[in-house]
């Protein structure tokens, strides 16, 4: 019997809700008795008669109220989770959370403390399925991906039996992948990042978790902080890019949003614990495919892979989750090295680590354990507290403790840390979730009036020929044309947790909305997002759904569209589902026949404005060569249409930067600006350039237009040198010399020239500053940088600040600039 039957067989015998009742019915009935005993004087038989009944239900009821509270939600007053109708100390939450943590781990027998190590998935009916486990205390936490997520009714049902069933009553914990969004999508981390705007990713979140808490989940895996280099890795969209430093702070701003911003604030009801993951290296899978083996130095891995998870766990995240990869020889999830020595050892992490799915049995299938005991003691003594999904811990735990294979104190101290995530969380003290709030919590108006506006600053103007772009107010007759025209559910892209369709303005609808009478705006698909013989996902559905391939003639009446039109908009991309987890690509073009259809329909000789509509940095040199115009709109979230189209109308002026290089081929990847120097730099013979092809970048980190234009003076410094401990300030006059309002988007970049414990990149960025300025306005931009921000990571962890040359750039992207040189002195 597999083991999904055996818990289908287990069953589920007693509706939470007949329990609930009647629990509900003493609790009334207590409060009645105390007030019959308040009126001594006027005691009756019938009184009496009633008093000894309450007093039996009373027994029963575990809930206890404070002396503000009416309710039975507990918030000031306590659960007898063990039933023994005394306050416990871990029942108190009055006592301190390392005390309560204590108390309850006193009383749990092993097989309670190895429940805690285990996650299971909701899938269907899960009430029934894992009642009999919940009731043993066998389950810590249920992860979702099913459409229940949006009502909180089951997990109450869930956590009634855990809490009310259980011989301890330890709550669950439900987790949702909630990534940019849960039923207000926002646009893929990827284009946030690119706002250059940490704070958006605070504000973003806030709302996310917003929604998620109100639909019953405590935690989400998020945010993804995986420095990414190789575009044909699908999960590039799900973090920040490749800079570790800009990273760093959009983990920190991320972590904020999800948690909350006061201490103790994760135990708000409008707040999810946040899980960093994937802990560590899984952005640098070989060839871009998806959970392929990663080969990282020491060196790299704390420069810059590791800096992000740190600014995460500084910023206060509980949770971290292992990856899948092999990292240097040993899986991450089997990484004593990082999870335990740099993760606990020199951050002082409080929380837990999960695995990722099923990764800790995956141990067996990377060949570094002989089955799946070994694979269960090779991931928690590495440290990995919970396992998701698969069951090496509660099949094997039990057994390899008590003949003494792992010692119990590391099972304790993986308890420990589950559990003081639970109290952080107020689990303990108030495990149900409101049932109604969802009723109103999503799609609120600030959430789509944020949605609209990341959607519209996220955007990069990647070309701007002749100033194409914004569309003229006088058009009369505009082409749509492109497979992503009309289609809503593509703009959402990979992780879109709750969005529906209906919720999805496309950009045919955005536009629409803009146009003013009499302004004819003509739709043409142009072809199919992918051709016949492929499949791809839609939203709402599980399989995968073919799509209408290009029609007979389709591609000829998109160009017939395109030329009656007097402006042409195409709007291309590649699906959505080729973005995400096992969203990896061989080649970084267009899909489908969407390049024949650029081809034929600027063959017109029609000026084009290309719309991107993607989830990774796509190599489409054909495109900047021959498309007047090009914006960079990414997956733009449930506003995607209006945010875009506020853009191409000029409403709002583009001010996105791209934190990701663009490729000219695939050839060219992983592909990132702050690269090593080499022996052998430059141009010309012997430099390792490629003979077929640039080695420049196609869009370089860094890089993005404006409406307008901006002058860049010289860079002046306070100070040629700068003793250590000491701060230079570098200035630049910054002037608007174009003909409209703009934000520009001023980068300062470094280079240490020597480190004596490794390389330094060719450049790093140190500071950015938004200067909105009018039309012929300049102002002086200031950076003031410490010795401190200059240092680097040895192999050991140590942060080096060392004397020396360095040059210095204000700069417009990473690839531009004038160059200023300083010295930190010894
Ligand atoms: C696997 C993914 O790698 C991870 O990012 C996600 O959080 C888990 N599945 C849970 O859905």
């Amino acid at each position: 019997m597999s083991r999904e039957e055996r818990e289908e067989n287990e069953g589920w015998n007693s509706p939470s809700q007949t329990l609930r009742s009647s629990r509900e019915i003493g609790f009334e009935f207590s409060l009645v008795s105390l007030q019959i005993l308040r009126m001594k004087h006027s005691l009756t038989v019938a009184g009496l008669l009633l008093f000894v009944f309450t007093s039996l239900a009373a027994d029963t009821n575990i809930y206890h109220v404070g002396p503000s509270s009416p309710s039975a939600s507990t918030r000031q007053g306590w659960i007898d989770l063990n039933k023994n109708g005394k306050k416990d100390t871990y029942e108190d939450p009055s006592r301190p959370v390392a005390s309560r943590v204590n108390d309850l781990l006193k009383r749990m027998t092993l097989d309670e403390k190895i429940g805690q190590l285990w996650q299971v998935n909701y899938g269907k009916d899960p009430d029934k399925r894992f009642a009999a486990k919940l009731k043993r205390g066998e389950i810590s936490s249920f992860l979702d991906g099913s459409a229940l997520i949006e009502s909180p009714v089951m997990r109450n049902k869930l956590q009634h039996i855990t809490v009310e069933q259980s011989r301890l009553g330890i709550p669950v914990i439900l987790g949702h992948d909630v990534i940019h969004g849960f039923r207000t999508v926002f646009p893929i981390s990827l284009a946030q990042a690119c706002v250059w705007e940490p704070d958006l990713f605070q504000r973003t979140q806030t709302i996310a978790a917003r929604e998620a808490a109100a639909a019953g989940i405590d935690w989400t895996f998020a945010p993804m902080v995986d420095l990414a280099r190789d575009p044909r890795w699908g999960r590039i969209a799900e973090g920040f890019g490749e800079d570790p430093w800009l990273g760093a702070l959009d983990a920190a701003a991320s972590v904020r949003g999800f948690q909350g911003i006061t201490p103790g604030g994760i135990a708000g009801p409008d707040h999810v614990v946040a899980c960093m993951k994937h802990y560590v290296g899984y952005g640098a899978a070989e060839g871009g495919r998806d959970y392929n083996t990663t080969e990282i130095s020491e060196f790299t891995l704390r420069n810059f892979y590791l800096p992000q998870f740190k600014a995460g766990v500084d910023a206060g995240a509980w949770t971290v989750m292992s990856a899948f990869n092999e990292l240097s020889g040993m899986p991450a999830s089997a990484s004593r090295h990082t999870l335990t020595e740099i993760l606990r050892g020199e951050w002082h992490f409080p929380g837990y680590v999960i695995s990722d799915w099923g990764a800790v049995g995956e141990l067996v299938d990377h060949g570094v354990a002989a089955d799946t005991a070994a694979a269960a003691r090779q991931g928690l003594t590495a440290g990995v507290d919970m396992e998701m999904v698969s069951t090496t811990y509660p099949d094997t735990l039990a057994q390899q403790v008590k003949a003494g294979k792992i010692p119990l104190a590391v099972v304790d101290e993986a308890v420990r840390r589950v559990l003081t995530v639970k109290f952080e969380k107020g689990l303990f003290d108030h495990p149900y979730t409101d049932e109604t709030r969802c009723q109103t919590a999503f799609l609120q108006p600030d959430a789509i009036a944020l949605a609209r506006e990341a959607a519209a600053e996220s955007c990069v103007l990647l070309k701007n020929e002749n100033g194409t772009l914004p569309v003229s107010r006088e058009t009369k007759k505009i082409a749509l044309i492109g497979p992503f025209a009309d289609d809503a559910e593509e703009l959402v892209g990979p992780w879109s947790s709750r969005a529906h369709v209906s919720d999805i303005v496309s950009l045919a609808d955005g536009i629409r909305a803009k146009l003013p009478a009499g302004v004819q705006l003509t739709v043409a698909r142009g072809c199919a997002i992918i051709e016949n013989g492929k499949a791809r996902r839609h939203l709402d559905t599980s399989g995968k759904i073919r799509e209408q391939p290009t029609g007979t003639n389709e591609i000829a009446d998109a160009v017939a569209v395109a030329g009656a039109a007097d402006a042409v908009v195409m709007v291309l991309g590649e699906p959505r589902d080729w973005s995400g987890e096992d969203g990896s690509r061989s080649t970084l073009g267009l899909s489908g026949r969407q390049q024949e259809l650029f081809d034929a329909v600027t063959a017109t000789g029609k000026p084009v404005i290309v719309v991107l509509f993607n989830g990774r940095p796509l190599a489409v040199p054909e495109i900047q060569k021959k498309a007047a115009a090009v914006l960079e709109a990414w997956f733009p979230g449930v506003q995607g249409g209006n945010g875009v189209a506020d853009v191409l109308f000029g409403d709002i002026d583009p001010a996105g930067r791209l934190t990701t290089t663009f490729p000219n081929s695939v050839g060219q990847v992983p592909f990132y600006y702050n690269h090593f120097n080499t022996g052998r730099p430059g141009t010309g013979d012997y430099k390792g350039n490629y003979a077929d092809g640039p080695t420049a970048p196609l869009y370089p980190f860094g890089y993005g237009l404006t409406y307008t234009k901006f002058d860049y003076g010289k860079v002046r410094l306070d100070a040629p040198a700068v003793k250590p401990g000491g701060t230079l300030t570098a200035h630049l006059l910054l002037a608007n010399v174009g003909s409209r309002a703009g934000t520009e988007t001023v980068q300062l970049y470094i280079r240490a020239l020597a480190g004596s414990a490794g390389p330094r990149p060719v450049r790093e960025l140190k500071g950015f500053r938004k200067i909105p300025l009018q039309p012929g306005e300049s102002r002086d931009v200031a950076f003031t940088l410490s010795t401190n921000d200059l240092g680097y990571y040895d192999t050991k962890g140590n942060w080096l600040v060392e004397p020396g040359k360095y040059q210095l750039w204000i700069a417009k992207d990473s690839a531009s600039g004038e160059l200023a040189e300083f010295e930190v002195q010894k």
